[in-house]
């Protein structure tokens, strides 16, 4: 699913929540707790999503809102992160969600880090797990431990753009269209089964900064509706 670019938006899909006002405005606030809202319809156990982040956390919080506002039906029992000092923490605090360190400099091997990563998240009887801006390469460890319940998002139009500056990668290239992918992860950097995709237009007077701003927003929108529609596509 493409989403038309600014300045020609595309017509409301009801089933994907319109954007906050800039990149990081809340749709909500942490007080709106979850035993607020209806339960679900099935009255079936809430899918549990263990959320791997590396920096700000942005979409974390778009997840999190995207729950308390009742699109999202599922929970979030922990947020793994890897950089101390990550904004994410402060974020996972104010939604009240355990956050657990786990850094990848005290790991010898990728593989020994996506050994304890998946021990963690199985410990928290995780079932999706959730990359949202996680910056370390996976391994088959992990992989294998959540079969087909391992998704990613990326900041391009994939597939072009993979891997790291992906943003400044676009600049570069001199596209008119870039954008944002919600992904299934393989071994493969970048190259899982799409999921949802937006599309952002790149502006004459872009820098990374303003460019990625703007694909944070389409970010923050579709992340939350794409997990919501692989959750119901295996329910
Ligand atoms: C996002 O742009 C995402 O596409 C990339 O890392 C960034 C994370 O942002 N993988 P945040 O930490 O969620 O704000």
């Amino acid at each position: 699913m493409v989403a038309a670019p600014n300045p020609t938006p595309a017509a409301p899909n009801p089933q994907i929540p319109s954007p906050p006002e800039g990149s990081d405005a809340a749709l909500v606030s942490p007080d709106v707790k979850r035993e607020n809202l209806p339960s679900p319809p099935s009255g079936q156990p809430l899918p549990r999503l263990g959320i791997l982040a590396s920096g700000s956390g942005s979409n974390f919080e778009a997840i999190a809102q995207s729950i308390a506002l009742g699109h999202l039906q599922a929970e979030i029992p922990l947020v793994i992160y890897n950089n101390p000092g990550a904004t994410v923490v402060a974020r996972a605090d104010r939604w009240g969600v355990p956050t657990v360190l786990l850094n990848h400099r005290d790991f010898a091997q990728r593989e020994d880090l996506d050994r304890a990563i998946a021990h963690t998240l199985q410990q928290y009887q995780v079932q999706w797990v959730i990359m949202a801006g996680w910056m370390r390469i996976v391994t088959p460890i992990l992989i294998e431990a959540f079969p087909q319940r391992l998704i990613n998002i990326h900041p391009s139009l994939l597939p072009s753009f993979k891997g790291t500056k992906a943003v400044e990668q676009a600049l570069a290239a001199g596209v008119k269209i870039t954008g944002c992918t919600v992904h299934l992860v393989v071994p493969e950097v970048d190259s899982g089964p799409i999921l949802m995709q937006a599309a952002v237009p790149i502006f004459p007077h872009d820098t990374p900064a303003t460019l990625h701003q703007r694909i944070q927003v389409q970010e923050h929108r579709i992340f939350p509706a794409a997990i919501a529609a692989a959750i119901s596509a295996t329910a």
